[in-house]
């Protein structure tokens, strides 16, 4: 059984849709923030718990029994995003996965001067010290995220 969190964001959505032309969807749980948001996948046969990274007492209910756990890495950065990464890491040891699967970034480095590198750089290293077995998805630049970031010069036509 696959524990994928993040299942109310817009990826982990797509890859629990993607698993249910798979797997049984007995064979896939959603841990998500609030269950309300995904009375859906509910209806379609999906165990939908709740857990959030700030909440390892919770989170190791949403975990329970999983083989495998996607953990989407939350809609943060820095010092916070580590903290909770890393209580899902431990949680999820504790409750004796056999692997990890992490949304990480191309080009994950320390001290890289693109914040996102450097942090999932962190956690893919509290990946490796956790001794389990892992995979690391270094995911490319989210377009979504380039239009943020160039907003006005849509507006204006310079970059
Ligand atoms: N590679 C890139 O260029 C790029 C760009 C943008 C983002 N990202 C990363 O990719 C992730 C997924 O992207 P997305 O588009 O699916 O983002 P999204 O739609 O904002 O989804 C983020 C998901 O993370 C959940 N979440 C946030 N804090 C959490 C916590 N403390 N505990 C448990 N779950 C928590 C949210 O739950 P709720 O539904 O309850 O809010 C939501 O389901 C982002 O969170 C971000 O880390 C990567």
């Amino acid at each position: 059984m696959i524990v994928v969190t993040g299942a109310t964001g817009k990826l982990g959505r797509a890859i629990v849709e993607d698993l249910l032309q798979r797997l049984p969807a007995n064979e896939v749980v959603a841990s998500v923030r609030d269950a309300d948001k995904a009375k859906g996948l509910a209806a379609r046969g999906v165990d939908v718990r709740t857990g959030d990274f700030a909440d390892a007492g919770g989170l190791r209910k949403a975990f329970a029994g999983a083989g495998q756990v996607l953990i989407v890495s939350a809609d943060k950065l820095g010092e916070e995003a580590l903290q909770l990464h890393r209580t899902a890491i431990n949680t999820a040891q504790d409750v004796g996965v056999h692997r990890i699967l992490y949304t990480s970034h191309m080009g994950a480095r320390p001290a890289s001067p693109f914040l996102p590198a450097d942090q999932h750089a962190g956690t893919e290293a509290d990946l490796a010290a956790s001794g389990l077995t892992y995979t690391s998805l270094r995911h490319g630049f989210y377009a979504e995220s380039c239009l943020q970031m160039i907003g006005d010069s849509l507006r204006t036509g310079d970059l």
